[in-house]
């Protein structure tokens, strides 16, 4: 007698690399939402109705009703990204559903942005392009557009995992001073990386620029507020390449208006994308790009593959290689 084995259907959220969603398609009946947005609410809790698997994207918010739309067919999430502050991760796991995210891949990419836009800042480097572009640009001045000088400042990390680690090591080629703050201290990289633990409060009142490398969590929610800002030195530069939610946006807005900071500048904002009014739009001393801290054709096909192999992995009933929830392998 010849076995009936249904055919597991996986939903993907936005094409990615080609070659990722080719294994996709070779393991699970593969639908791929063709628009280059964010799949609409409604339409991705229509979409996901019996499917085994969902590759998702950080812009897609992935909660417990959208589980429950799924049914029980669903065995696997899997995140293109590395934080997964867009998904339920306790409901996934009260229903049993492993989610995979996509570490390390990302790590020199990101790094790479914080470093550029850390750059940019201290230079001035956007706001010079649209001063030359604004053909206002009328001769070479002592004083045009001075910066701030990077070699040799005292760099603040705020969230010292793989990517502020990263962060660090560019930072010694400049000859920084580098503190950081985070949940856990990391000794064995203090001598290898010659950084500093330092308090929260320290690490804001002695840096030259905060550089912020933590995920968003009901702790780091506006953990930059206008009291932070008052810590910080006036000259002070910050960059965000971690989550937009984690700076508190109007007070970020008053502290680079009133002069409580230098400078900021952010591959991330809360909302996302900014909106077309935010004040922060009209103010010359911010930089601000649309997250692609991990947008390089490279990283970018890592972490698609990283996440076809997740969604496989939980489509056979095997382990995820990289998984947010391994509660989910326990008492089984
Ligand atoms: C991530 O993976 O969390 C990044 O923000 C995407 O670049």
């Amino acid at each position: 007698m010849i076995e009936c084995v249904p055919i597991m259907k996986v939903f993907v959220t936005r094409a990615i690399a080609e070659k990722a969603l080719a294994r996709v398609r070779q393991a699970a009946e593969t639908e791929v939402w063709p628009e280059d947005r964010a799949i609409p609410r409604e339409v991705l809790l229509e979409k996901v109705r019996g499917m085994a698997g969902l590759l998702c994207l950080l812009t897609d918010p992935i909660d417990g009703t959208l589980m429950d739309a799924a049914g029980v067919s669903l065995k696997v999430i899997s995140q293109m990204a590395v934080g997964c502050d867009n998904i339920d991760v306790p409901a996934a796991t009260v229903r049993r559903i492993p989610v995979g995210h996509t570490p390390g891949v990302l790590t020199d990419a990101t790094a790479d942005m914080a470093w550029a836009l850390l750059m940019a800042a201290a230079r001035r480097v956007a706001e010079s392009d649209r001063y030359v572009r604004a053909r206002r640009w009328k001769m070479w001045s002592p004083t045009l557009m001075l910066g701030t000088e990077v070699t040799g400042a005292t760099l603040g990390i705020v969230g010292f995992g793989r990517i502020g680690a990263a962060v660090a090591k560019r930072a010694r080629g400049f000859d920084m001073r580098i503190l950081y703050h985070s949940r856990t201290r990391r000794p064995e990289l203090e001598a290898s990386l010659g950084v500093q633990c330092a308090d929260f409060e320290t690490l804001l009142r002695e840096s030259d620029f905060v550089s912020i490398h933590t995920p968003l969590s009901a702790e780091t929610r506006r953990l930059f507020g206008e009291a932070q800002f008052k810590s910080m030195k006036p000259t002070a530069i910050l960059i965000n390449t971690a989550r937009g939610p984690i700076v508190d946006r109007a007070a970020l807005y008053h502290a680079l208006k009133d002069g409580a900071i230098a400078q900021a500048a952010l591959d991330v904002t809360d909302p996302e994308p900014i909106r077309p009014d935010d004040p922060l739009l009209e103010l010359d001393n911010i930089t601000i790009v649309p997250h692609i801290g991990s947008a390089t054709v490279q990283t970018r096909e890592k972490m698609a593959t990283m996440a076809a192999a997740n969604l496989i992995a939980g489509l056979r009933g095997e382990r995820l290689p990289n998984c947010v929830n391994p509660a989910v392998y326990e008492n089984r």
